[in-house]
């Protein structure tokens, strides 16, 4: 299971590439890269405090509570991969989220490799509660770098039943390619999404809002297996 962006819109949590708005005269997608960060840190810092913050405004939907009930049912045999970094998978009860571009709510240190949670703002380079040193950085994966759990992730796609791909555009390697991966290793694959993504590999494609497709997707899976409800 893969969810993007699209499955946290109706929560309001803004897109990279849906937001048609400048952040501050930026192009968002031009402030998550390394480059970026060495050209102007405080900007970077100030772009990712503010949508660390705008984290308290929002709240997990439907979608979200839905693929929470499915854990609930299918244990174990559910993966569930996020490109987002925002933690409405997490609030909605999901226990084990593989955040493959890392998490809005951590940091870690540049000078000493450690990671935490992080809650707070890091524009005013606050010193590593580690070694001590102002070097932290927001622990999210920028373009040009590598994801987090790709093994691990490569492990379940070629192993996998199903591949279910949420709210998500296509356009984002390697993310846009586990489709492929999934159908190499015999999976059935399917695409709720409010549009056909790039990659129309898919055996399945349904399109609409997450909030409808995903609850009406996991009651049938569920009873399907035969779980009460
Ligand atoms: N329900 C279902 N799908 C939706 C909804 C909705 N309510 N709203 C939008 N979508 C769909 C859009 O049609 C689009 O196909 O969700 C998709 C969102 O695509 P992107 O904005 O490209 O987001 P995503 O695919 O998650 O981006 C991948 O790119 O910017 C980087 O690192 C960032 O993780 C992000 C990655």
């Amino acid at each position: 299971m893969l969810t993007g962006a699209g499955i946290s819109a109706e929560s309001g949590v803004p897109t990279f590439r849906d937001s048609d708005g400048l952040w501050e005269g930026h192009d968002p997608q031009q402030v998550a890269t390394p480059e970026a960060f060495e050209e102007d840190r405080a900007l970077v810092q100030r772009f990712y405090d503010a949508r660390r913050a705008s984290l308290a405004r929002v709240h997990p939907n439907a979608a979200h509570r839905a693929l929470a009930e499915l854990e609930t049912v299918l244990g174990d045999d559910l993966f569930l991969v996020t490109q987002n970094i925002d933690d409405l998978h997490e609030r909605a009860g999901s226990t084990r989220v593989h955040h493959m571009h890392g998490e809005l709510l951590a940091a870690w240190c540049q000078a000493c490799g450690h990671r935490m949670h992080w809650d707070g703002t890091l524009a005013d380079e606050p010193d590593c509660p580690g070694c001590g040193t102002a070097a932290l950085r927001p622990d999210v994966v920028w373009f040009g770098e590598m994801p987090y759990g790709m093994d691990e992730i490569h492990r379940a796609l070629f192993s996998c039943d199903l591949f279910v791909s949420i709210g998500t555009s296509g356009v984002v390697y390697p993310a846009a390619g586990f489709v492929d991966y999934a159908i190499a290793g015999g999976s059935e694959t399917l695409e709720l999404n409010l549009e056909r993504a790039l990659n129309s590999d898919f055996h399945l494609s349904r399109q609409g809002l997450a909030t409808e497709l995903v609850p009406a997707w996991v009651a049938e899976l569920s009873s399907a297996v035969g779980a009460p409800g």
